[in-house]
């Protein structure tokens, strides 16, 4: 085995990481927002629901998940005798960091009555707190199998629970978190560029704000939106939400025009996300290596947060 100094001389990261994944008898799942080297070695890729849903059935001994801290926990709750681990520790998410728990407990006494909806993109304490967990993917599709009368709070993300407050014309009480990278878009820009690219067709991801939202043609999680470049006949899009799903669009439609919707600031990275973008080939070849950075979890927390996360599974079948 080499260390990662001798393999950065060698120029064999990837090799060096597909020996190790089939040594350890690893799985390697990657969010769309990964850097397109990730996506390239990981064995799935997908958005948060396909990805808890390999997580769960996967009969490898580990899972290297690269994405997120709330997306290895799900992997962990989901399958709690894998060793789950993660190439950065501090890839967080701006989201589930706007809901603390200790605050999220006092808001729903507030409450009481409503059932309590959490998008996946939430600590599991906040899971643990929740009757049901949805994600882009399936959120609409659980609200509306909820009675029409039952008091729902909807957190962490504002934009995604407006989005669906819309949709299924259910009133919901709402956290009031938002994504740093989804909030970034400029509108203004936007009718900018549509104007100069007449017959685009605006796409975007419900963590959108709703400005941006009310503009978008077509709005879906990120595999919603990549089968909709796919399906779709225009020849031409912008693309509101993490440009790393590009990479995936780029492969799957080379002949159509995908433009990445820009922020207001200029010059600024910040429609990329900060905490996806911390992992790389490097961090993810040490995390085989070394068999770190395990997720732990206390049984109770794991056991608190699997009822709502199981139940999101099967109303979304
Ligand atoms: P998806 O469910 O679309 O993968 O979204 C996850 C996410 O973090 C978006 O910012
Ligand atoms: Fe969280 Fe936003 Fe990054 Fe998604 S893009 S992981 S919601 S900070």
């Amino acid at each position: 085995m080499f260390t990662l100094p001798e393999v950065r001389e060698q120029k064999d990261l990837k090799n060096e990481i597909l020996k190790l994944k089939l040594e350890k008898n690893a799985v390697i799942l990657a969010h769309y927002y990964q850097e397109p080297e990730i996506q390239d070695l990981a064995d799935f890729i997908g958005d948060s629901l396909e990805l808890s849903r390999k997580a769960k059935d996967t009969d490898a001994d580990m899972i290297v998940f690269c994405g997120v801290h709330f997306m290895a926990e799900c992997a962990k709750i989901l399958n709690p005798s894998k060793k789950v681990l993660i190439p950065d520790p501090e890839a967080g998410c701006s989201l589930a960091d706007s809901c603390p728990a200790p605050l999220f407990k006092e808001f729903i006494e507030n409450y009481p009555g409503h059932t309590v909806i959490s998008y996946i993109n939430c600590s599991a304490a906040v899971k643990a707190l929740s009757d049901i967990i949805v994600t882009s993917s399936n959120a609409e599709k659980i609200v509306n199998q909820l009675p029409a009368d039952e008091k729902i709070i909807f957190a962490p993300d504002r934009n995604l629970g407006r989005f669906i407050m819309k949709k299924t014309g259910r009133d919901m009480v709402l956290w009031e978190g938002t994504c740093i990278v989804h909030e970034t878009f400029s509108l203004r820009k936007i009718l900018d560029l549509k104007a100069s690219h007449p017959g685009a067709k605006l796409i975007a991801h419900p963590e959108c704000e709703a400005p941006v939202l009310s503009a978008a043609d077509y709005i879906g999680s990120t595999s919603a939106l990549l089968k909709y470049v796919q399906s779709d006949l225009n020849d031409s899009y912008i693309v509101a939400t993490e440009p790393g799903i590009m990479y995936q669009m780029e492969k799957a439609v080379p002949h159509k025009t995908l433009i990445a919707a820009p922020p207001e600031k200029d010059n600024c990275n910040c429609n990329n996300c900060p905490y996806m973008k911390l992992n790389s080939l490097e961090k993810l070849y040490d995390c085989l290596l070394n068999e770190e950075y395990e997720i732990h979890m206390d049984e109770k927390l794991i056991a608190g947060a699997l009822t709502p996360l199981e139940r999101m599974l099967e109303m979304s079948r």
